[in-house]
């Protein structure tokens, strides 16, 4: 038998331990076409609360009673599937359960860990989606040069944590951050390459980003939209680009309560771009992406920082903790080892 997660109730606002139940489950047998793996380690990330609520149309609607969707790292314990050979590392959409029989051909498709010579857990950080998050928003986005002036909000969550290394990586000189509290500045500037990080938790953070940005913003890397983003829609230099990664100050919000924005026709005065992106539609980059990733950490350019958790049963208090902004970096629990 295995542990799993299963969905118990919808959260109304942020997700709550009732949401979640925790039961036991056979573990599948192998079937034809498909690998059977054990799960190592399983990400959290912010749009699992979508996904709980039903509200995105890119994971198969989820019932009350089913799996808990995620993807994770795991081992190939039994294969009936040539691209999935027992003993290979992969990163697939596995679900919250210790055991998952996945078909090589699902999509998203699963990928084997090419980078085993590093640490297992970055298949769910810098070389899984969150760094190549990062990636595709500064440079195919962002279209980053070394002398932009940069801003990134959400600086210390998972994606964000690794945004100024891979920036400095690409050449950029100078970035700055936005997250929330002390703490998490000083750990931006630290530990995770910024030049400057500002505390949004303040009462003044238009005047901290005025003194950062005299002349104003080139790319700005956000994470959190809504009034956040108002605000630097109002301070961007001529051909400047936004890259909306994600929104998570206001996926909670009912639509009667979303931020109306005031200064968007400052892209027109600007000649500037706002542009949105959704990691999966690189899909067919994510190998190219892991090698350039894993020789800038093999080179010391990238140091990932993960929050890990310990055990299966942490994973409902690791999605809680997201929009409790208790995570530094990647938000992700180990499960199991390998064998
Ligand atoms: N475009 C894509 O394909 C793609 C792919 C992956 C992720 N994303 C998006 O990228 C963003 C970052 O994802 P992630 O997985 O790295 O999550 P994350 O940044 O680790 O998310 C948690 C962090 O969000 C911040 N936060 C929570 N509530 C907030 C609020 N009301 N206002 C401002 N900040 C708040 C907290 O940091 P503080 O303590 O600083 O508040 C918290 O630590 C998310 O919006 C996600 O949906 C997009």
């Amino acid at each position: 038998m295995q542990k799993q997660w299963h969905l118990k109730s919808r959260p109304k606002l942020e997700p709550s331990l009732d949401n979640f139940e925790l039961v036991h489950a056979p573990i599948p047998k192998l079937e034809s076409g498909k690998a059977l793996v054990k799960v190592l380690y399983l990400g959290v990330a912010p749009v699992m609360l979508r996904y709980m609520r039903n509200e995105t149309d890119f994971e198969q609607t989820l019932e009350i009673g089913d799996l808990m969707p995620g993807r994770g790292v795991g081992q190939v314990i039994a294969s009936g599937c040539k691209d999935l050979p027992v003993g290979a590392f992969v990163q697939a959409r596995l679900g919250w359960q210790e055991y998952a029989l996945i078909d090589g051909n699902q999509n998203p498709r699963p990928f084997v860990l090419e980078h085993t010579d590093l640490p297992l857990s970055h298949g769910i950080s810098t070389l899984a989606l969150s760094g190549f998050t990062s990636l595709v928003g500064l440079r195919e986005i962002g279209l980053v040069k070394p002398d932009d002036r940069v801003l990134v909000s959400g600086a210390a969550g998972g994606v964000g944590s690794q945004v100024a290394m891979i920036a400095k990586a690409l050449g950029v000189k100078k970035i700055t951050g936005i997250a929330g509290g002390p703490r998490k500045c000083q750990i931006m500037t630290d530990v995770l390459g910024y030049d400057q990080a500002l505390d949004y938790k303040t009462d003044n953070l238009s005047t901290q980003i005025d003194e950062a940005f005299p002349e104003g913003i080139d790319v700005f890397f956000d994470n959190v939209g809504g009034a956040l983003l108002d605000t630097v829609l109002a301070r961007l230099r001529r051909r400047a680009r936004i890259v909306i990664c994600g929104g998570i100050s206001e996926y909670l919000l009912p639509p009667e309560q979303k931020h109306k924005f005031a200064h968007i026709q400052n892209l027109g005065r600007q000649d500037a771009k706002m542009e949105a992106f959704f990691i999966y539609d690189y899909q067919s980059h994510f190998s190219s992406y892991a090698e350039e990733l894993a020789d800038w950490i093999r080179a010391g350019l990238i140091r990932p920082l993960e929050d890990i958790s310990q055990g299966i049963e942490t994973l409902p208090q690791a999605l809680i903790d997201l929009y409790a902004g208790q995570n530094q970096g990647v938000r992700m629990a180990r499960v199991g080892v390998p064998e």
